[in-house]
This record gives C-alpha cells, structure tokens and sequence, in this order.
C-alpha cells in the first residue's frame, strides 16, 4: 500500500478538523491541525501585548518569531495536543477572543513561512492529512488527495456556537456569525497565499450532510486514492 498525503482545506467552522482526524485515525495516519499552529501564535501575539482590539504591532510579533516554538504531541487518549514553547495551550488556542484576532496574524507573510517550513517538515515521507487553508495550494501542492470543504456561513456559525457554548463560553449566535463572515472574509481576501480551492481539489458541501455520511464519502475518496484506482 503506498503512503499518501491528503490536504484538506476550507472555510472555518466546516468540520474539516473532525473528518481529518477521523480518517487520520482510520488510516493510522499523522493528523497535523495547521489552524492549532496559526492560534498559538496567536495567543502568543496576545500574551505579549502584540495585538488587542485597538492596535496590532506587527513588527514586534515578526522580531519575536524566532523565540516562538511550536509542537505537537499526543495525549494519553491519544488526542493531538499543541505545546507553545513547551507549554499545553490546547484549550486557550480555541477561545473566541483568539478566534477574533488569529485571521490578522495569519496575513502575516513571516508567519506563514514560517508555519509552512515547519508544516511541510512534518509531512515529509507522506502518511499524513493535512487540514487549514493553503495545505492543497501552498503546503502540500503535490497531495495526493485534496479535499475542499464549504457550508453555508449560517450553518457554520450554528455548529461553532454550540462548540462554544458547551465549553461554557458566553457568546450569542450573533457574534459567532459575524465572526465567521469577518474571518472568511479575511481568509478570502488576504494577499498571501488567501483560501481558494485548488485546481485539482475536490469540493464537498456538507451543510447537509451529517458526519458519517462526510466521513464515508472522504474517507471511499481517500481509499480509491490509496489503492490508486483514481
Ligand atoms: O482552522 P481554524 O479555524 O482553527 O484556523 C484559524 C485561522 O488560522 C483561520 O481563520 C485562518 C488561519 N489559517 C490559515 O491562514 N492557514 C492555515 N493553513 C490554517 C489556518
């Protein structure tokens, strides 16, 4: 059996995390969440005072990048946990208040060179899926399969409102919509490397569908690709 890469790119809030994981497990593949890698240094930029509702120092979080290191281990569940510089920040990387400011850090062109060096060294030897938003395009635009994932923005919203109340955040439905239009619009729009589907991507709207119907139809792609009969 040949080792595969899979990239799998789309809007925020489309379950691409989920599938990922799901078939990366099936497969006993590396699962590589690049969003978790754009949060941390987030976070970073918050901790630091780089970025807050009224200014962003750009400068002073691209003079910081070097002190900044990102890794990725797996807990006792076996669950993919995000270390910023040996720290577990898992939990705090998926706030809304990191929410509101990751897309800005991410139209940072150092940033994103430097995450996709890091990104591309972790997907050496294949056996890896991939999700984020440039992984078909710029990260891995020799994957194997690539996945383009879409739903509406109200469904999008709806399922990321849930996520945040479980976790006892107080948000209202309102908020989470706009942050979901604020983001893709930033996404869409950014000048470097800005989410679009790869010319060779497969795109699946999943705003009907549940997630095992997702993960079945992904993962029949993914096995087609794997015993190369497409
Ligand atoms: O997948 P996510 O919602 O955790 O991603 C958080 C943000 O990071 C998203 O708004 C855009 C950015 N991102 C990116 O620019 N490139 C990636 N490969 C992954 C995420």
């Amino acid at each position: 059996m040949p080792n595969i890469t899979i990239a799998i790119d789309g809007y925020s809030s489309t379950g691409k995390s989920t599938v990922a994981k799901q078939l990366a497990d099936w497969l006993h593949y590396l699962y590589i969440d690049t969003g978790a890698m754009y949060r941390a240094i987030t976070l970073f930029a918050m901790e630091k005072g780089f970025i807050s509702e009224d200014h962003f120092n750009k400068t002073a979080l691209i003079d910081s990048l070097a002190d900044i290191s990102l890794e990725f281990k797996k807990n006792n569940k076996g669950a993919n946990e995000i270390f910023l510089n040996g720290r577990n920040v898992s939990k705090e990387i998926r706030t809304m208040a990191v929410s509101e400011f990751v897309s800005p850090i991410a139209t940072v062109s150092e940033v994103r060179k430097k995450l996709v060096e890091q990104q591309q060294k972790m997907a050496e030897g294949g056996t890896v899926v991939m999700d984020g938003r440039d992984i078909g395009t710029v990260v891995l635009p020799n994957a194997d399969l690539k996945i383009f994932m879409t739903a509406s923005a109200e469904e999008r919203a709806k399922r990321r409102y849930k996520e945040l109340l479980a976790r006892g955040d107080e948000v209202t439905y309102e908020e989470v919509l706009e942050n979901v239009n604020e983001r893709d619009h930033i996404d869409t729009t950014r000048e470097d490397s800005p989410l679009k589907k790869a010319s060779d991507a497969i795109a699946i709207d999943n705003s009907e569908m549940n997630l095992e119907d997702q993960f079945h139809t992904i993962l029949q792609l993914a096995q087609d690709r794997i015993a190369g009969r497409v």
